[in-house]
């Protein structure tokens, strides 16, 4: 009986999360050293609309059936129904495994709806666009998240650095010379919808104080295109630092965020910053050709609980 399996990578914000839900642009990449991968298969044993699924990262074996109404597997099976017209699925087992941290700014309930709509597609016989596996994850992710601004399921969809404003067509980022970045754990994890609305409770009472952090960050964001796209990369350094400190204006940080990220830059980080939606997750830093492992281990002796390495190309 065949398998059909899909993937999608973890995402990092490079510049511009928080502004990005209020409309203004941020910078996205994907980190392709961890992935969500759905694996689904016919049960042809089971009676017509068993749903079976297996998730040992998040200790699931059961029927759809058998979860809470307010799951968020509830709305995935619900929205590619509702694409594709069917009342059900024949009979199936969905398989879900994850190495994207949960709850730490690396999109992992993005990237795990993702590959699980791809492969649920397949297994119809549907395929879908790039763009539509994007448009299907953004209805789980408003289910999850309550207000994303869908820069999450557009990055682990395209699996190719971004530049995003949101309702507005996306835009592929072309990169004029490859460069590194390490990314750090503090371990604490962080639900993005929690600061999201926090942020936006922050936002109502004092608006104008808000709109002036979230420009000054949207600009950062504009000029780090130009440098992403004509270079020097490596000047980026400096507006990860400022959009760092914007970040903290916004209150998303965190001591040990700010703890990472001062290491990061004290062993020569061009900059570092948060990255997700902060008060924990991972920070950011980027890194000269040949200085990632001595950044990545300096994070770690700081308390980074993993670190990963990735190159955006
Ligand atoms: C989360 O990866 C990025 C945030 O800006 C939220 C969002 O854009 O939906 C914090």
């Amino acid at each position: 009986m065949p398998a059909f399996a899909a993937y999608a990578p973890g995402k990092a914000i490079l510049l511009g999360e928080h502004a990005v839900v209020y409309g203004y642009p941020a910078i996205a990449v994907p980190v392709n050293q961890v992935e969500a991968r759905a694996t689904v298969q016919a049960d042809l044993k089971a009676p017509t609309g068993r749903f079976w699924i297996e998730a040992p990262d998040v200790d699931l074996d059961c029927d759809l059936q058998d979860l809470p109404e307010r799951h968020p597997l509830h709305r995935l099976v619900q929205v590619v129904q509702d694409h594709f017209g069917i009342a059900r699925f024949p009979a199936l087992r969905l398989r879900i495994k994850s190495t994207i941290p949960v709850a730490a700014g690396l999109g992992s309930g993005a990237a795990v709806s993702a590959a699980a709509i791809q492969a649920l597609a397949a297994f119809l016989g549907r395929p879908l666009t790039k763009g539509q596996v994007s448009n299907l994850t953004f209805e789980v992710e408003k289910f999850l998240h309550g207000n994303p601004s869908g820069v999450d399921n557009t990055v682990v969809a395209f699996a190719q650095p971004v530049f995003f404003v949101r309702d507005q067509p996306m835009e592929f980022l072309s990169i004029k010379e490859p460069f590194s970045l390490v990314i750090g754990d503090t371990g604490i994890s962080s639900s993005t919808a929690n600061v999201v609305s926090y942020v936006r409770q922050c936002w109502s009472s004092h608006q104008a104080y808000y709109e002036s952090v979230f420009e000054s960050i949207g600009s950062l964001v504009k000029k780090a295109r130009t440098l992403i796209e004509n270079g020097p990369v490596m000047e980026i350094g400096p507006l990860m630092n400022e959009n760092h400190a914007q970040l903290q204006k916004l209150g998303v940080s965190s001591q040990e965020l700010d703890h990472l990220v001062e290491a990061a830059r004290k062993v020569g980080a061009f900059g570092a910053k948060l990255s997700g939606g902060g008060q924990g997750g991972n920070m950011i830093a980027l890194a000269a050709a040949g200085q990632e492992e001595k950044i990545a281990s300096a994070l770690r002796s700081a308390g980074a609980k993993h670190t990963i390495i990735t190159t955006v190309r």
